[in-house]
């Protein structure tokens, strides 16, 4: 039997802009934006005085598993995502084993659907010798190259390994740009150090910079849809005016709110690759999202546990957890008047699913799976350690006041989350890709 849900009188952030109406949901999709008023439904919600997005699609998360669930594991991370109103997410492939293999993709797939609260998909990662496997490889949004090493051991820095990936592949391919020889030159440089904020000198601009340059250049010439990960500096922003049409990019919440002055207040718990750098580029990556030149917003979450992070540098590892505050931390934004909610929406909803082509995803239309979160925009919450749903149960973030919260999410028509918990009988569904709709620019 067909289980109908109105949610009723909220404002809802729709493609066209912000309405008061109602949405109806039945079974796993939307199936009317503005049902008639008589329409009938099992259960109706009052959203008087509340929001309703699309669920947030988070292109960029490290969740472990297989292999490195002692930071983090499928379970922990999608419970962090329902209270985060993330309901889609794109996993990398540095696990253990790393997902270099349609074999290794298929087994996370398999984990996936026994243990995800939220829809979920997983990149192919390259290696300089498995171009066979990325040539042909199924189930997938596509494929990543560390062009610089971060954590774990995946790279590609070879040239002609590059070449023949973007020459021999169709699949779209999105990279971690950091210059492999200029931060090994910086860490020769700075041997011995233990001052953590030496990890932005070793990261630094330069090494962003060559590398996007670098697989900018290559998917110009191989005419390659790329997507830009992780852009941290304002002057990478700069190379994307001439790319329009061809790649995509991506800011972080963490470069986005974080420069090297808060090492001081933070330590490692802000260390990620690529590294934090200045104010003025935090104000770039702004400046870039509004002017279009970044289209995405993703958290790059990296689960490392507390113990781990607090070694001294540089034995403590980059990366820091995100999804269960991204949306907040936007939403105390447009509070702050920094942005609008209809730009939140598109950076962290529409876009994302764009860029992926995504089936039926990332927009509150009629026929697009129900995955909707509700929001209070008026509510304040600090964020704190040890109300963190994610397995390492830390936030760069703790302390913080942040006003704007997920008060509801549903996933495919269910409720993952609602005020005072997570269902744990929910289960998220794998995204489909339907790779010949071009991409973002295709589906302007
Ligand atoms: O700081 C980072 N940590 N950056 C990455 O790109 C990888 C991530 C991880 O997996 O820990």
């Amino acid at each position: 039997m067909t289980h109908r849900t109105c949610i009723r009188n909220a404002r809802v952030v729709l493609p066209t802009g912000i309405e008061s109406t109602s949405v109806l949901i039945e079974d796993e999709q939307i199936a009317a934006i503005d049902p008639a008023s008589h329409s009938r439904a099992d259960e109706t919600i009052d959203a008087s005085g509340l929001y309703l997005l699309p669920g947030v699609v988070d292109d960029q998360v490290h969740f472990r598993e297989p292999g490195l669930t002692h930071k983090e594991d499928l379970e922990h991370a999608t419970r962090a995502c329902a209270k985060g109103g993330v309901t889609t997410f794109l996993e990398m492939p540095n696990t253990k084993p790393n997902t270099i293999t349609q074999t290794a993709l298929d087994e996370k797939l398999r984990l996936a659907a026994a243990k995800c609260r939220v829809n979920y998909g997983f990149y192919i990662g390259a290696t300089p010798d498995n171009v066979g496997e990325l040539a042909t490889a199924q189930r997938t949004p596509g494929i990543k190259i560390f062009i610089g090493s971060s954590t774990g051991n995946l790279l590609v820095d070879d040239q002609q390994a590059l070449e023949r990936i973007f020459a021999e592949t169709t699949l779209p391919i999105t990279a971690h740009c950091e210059d492999e020889s200029t931060v090994r030159a910086n860490t020769a440089r700075y041997e011995g150090t233990s001052d953590l904020p030496d990890h932005s000198r070793i990261r630094d601009h330069e090494a962003a910079i060559v590398a996007t340059r670098r697989a900018l250049s290559l998917a110009k010439r191989h005419r390659h849809r790329f997507h830009v990960l992780h852009c941290s500096t304002a002057a990478e922003t700069e190379l994307f005016h001439e790319h329009e049409g061809l790649i995509t990019a991506e800011a972080c919440p963490h470069h986005l709110f974080f420069h090297t002055g808060d090492y001081e207040r933070l330590g490692s718990l802000i260390q990620m690759n690529p590294a934090i750098k200045s104010a003025a580029d935090c104000a770039g990556l702004w400046q870039a999202l509004k002017d279009g030149l970044i289209q995405v917003i993703a958290t790059d979450h990296a689960p490392h546990t507390w113990e781990e992070k607090q070694q001294p540098y540089p034995q403590s590892p980059s990366g820091l957890p995100a999804v269960e505050n991204s949306l907040p931390l936007m939403l105390n934004q447009v509070n702050q008047g920094r942005c609008t909610l209809e730009q939140v929406v598109h950076w962290m909803c529409d876009a994302p699913a764009r860029v992926w082509d995504m089936v039926d995803k990332g927009r509150i239309a009629a026929g697009y799976d129900a995955d909707l979160v509700l929001v209070d925009l008026d509510l304040r919450r600090a964020v704190k350690h040890d109300e963190q749903l994610t397995k390492c149960r830390w936030s760069p973030w703790h302390g913080e006041t942040l006003q704007g919260w997920p008060v509801r999410t549903w996933v495919r028509g269910q409720t993952v989350y609602a005020e005072g918990g997570i269902d744990d009988s929910a289960r998220g569904a794998e995204v489909k890709f339907d790779h010949a709709r071009g991409g973002y620019w295709a589906t302007l």
